[in-house]
């Protein structure tokens, strides 16, 4: 048994992954979340209290940050502002929560010699074209488009450099688009989801081809845990399930299975600096710790994921309306 604190464990993946360390370790889990727009306390509930524990703060707070790594085996940190629309209205938050809410938990592990696990995304690598044979890998340079890439990307550098000059005892983990449960519907699979709930048409940026490499929130969490167990210091892995899919087919992929013709989507303005395609090379993960996705079908997955948001209306219901007012002030 471990004692593991888990930053941003309200938001979708983190929460994805108290439930994973929960159903599958004997693990204690602390949740350290400052419950932003973006953190939900009913996606943990249901977890057994003596398992699990909430306490509600900011990454940017040394004094709480120290008190909880005092209290921790290791440290897995998902917190983060995490999208790149928000990014390209107010980019502010993004350097707080990404960048000094990152020194501050490694400065922690510093000073508690803590095992620490960073959370981060392959949007760091810049975007590749369509017809590129290439995927990413740990040895792709680093080439951020947004704020919110760019600010992972720097987040990523610091603890580079906190395992190079101070022996901070870390790995990094870089996945491609995640998709599942408790997602917020700002995101594009659950936005266009709920959209046909509600009757509303799905919205695809610019033309629709740029590519994502989807992988379901629960293969993320089992690659995060065989790192946390296995994984060498200093070490970075890429996390990808080989689910490579355009933005027009995914959407007409929701339509389908919601029982809509596959063209019922509107054209909307595209985003600002889109990256057109991320593809994830993980052969280093699979070969090196004998990790494999378990949710190879993506239709499947989707389907579950749509029964979800089917069902847990009272989760998303809130968020929904700001979501598509803030959508409907940028023409999207
Ligand atoms: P999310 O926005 O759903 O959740 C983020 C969580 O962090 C929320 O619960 C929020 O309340 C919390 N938080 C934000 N600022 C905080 C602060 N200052 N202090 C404490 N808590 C704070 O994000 P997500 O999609 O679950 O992403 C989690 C992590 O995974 C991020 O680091 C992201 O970069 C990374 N990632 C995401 C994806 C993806 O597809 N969503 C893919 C690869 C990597
Ligand atoms: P998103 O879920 O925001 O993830 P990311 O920007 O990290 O890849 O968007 C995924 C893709 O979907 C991206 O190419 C932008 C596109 N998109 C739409 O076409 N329509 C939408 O309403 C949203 C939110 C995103």
């Amino acid at each position: 048994m471990a004692r593991l604190l888990v930053t941003g464990g309200a938001g979708f993946i983190g929460s994805n992954f108290v439930h994973h360390v929960v159903a599958n370790t004997d693990h204690h889990v602390t949740v350290l979340d400052k419950l932003t727009y973006a953190g939900n306390l009913a996606s943990l509930e249901g977890l057994p209290e003596d398992r699990v524990r909430f306490v509600q703060g900011d990454i940017c707070d040394a004094a709480i940050v120290d008190e909880l790594f005092d209290q921790a085996d290791s440290v897995v940190h998902y917190a983060a502002e995490s999208h790149n629309d928000n990014s390209l209205n107010d980019p502010r938050p993004f350097l707080d929560t990404n960048i000094i809410g990152t020194y501050v938990l490694l400065e922690a592990a510093r000073r508690h010699e803590t095992r620490y696990h960073h959370i981060s995304t392959d949007e760091v690598y810049g975007d590749l074209e369509l017809d590129d044979p290439e995927r990413f890998t740990e040895q792709t340079p680093y080439n951020p488009s947004s704020p919110y890439s760019s600010t992972k990307a720097g987040s990523d550098l610091l603890v580079r450099a906190w395992v190079r000059s101070f022996g901070v005892q870390a790995t990094i983990s870089n996945c491609s688009n995640n998709y599942g449960p408790y997602q917020h519907v700002e995101k594009f699979i659950p936005r266009q989801i709920t959209n046909v709930i509600r009757g509303i048409r799905p919205k695809l940026y610019g033309r629709g081809e740029n590519v994502r490499d989807w992988i379901h929130a629960e293969d993320h969490s089992s690659a995060v845990l065989a790192i946390l167990e296995g994984g060498r210091i200093g070490e970075t892995y890429l996390i990808g399930a080989d689910g490579e899919k355009n933005n027009k087919d995914v959407v007409a992929m929701i339509l389908r299975l919601m029982g809509l013709p596959e063209d019922a989507f509107d054209h909307v303005t595209d985003r600002a600096g889109h990256d057109l395609r991320y593809a994830i090379d993980s052969s280093k993960l699979r070969e090196e710790l004998g990790w494999e996705p378990r949710f190879g079908d993506f239709e499947a997955g989707l389907a579950d994921t749509i029964r979800w948001y089917r069902d847990h209306e009272s989760w998303w219901a809130d968020a929904k309306g700001a979501t598509e007012a803030f959508y409907a002030s940028k023409g999207q």
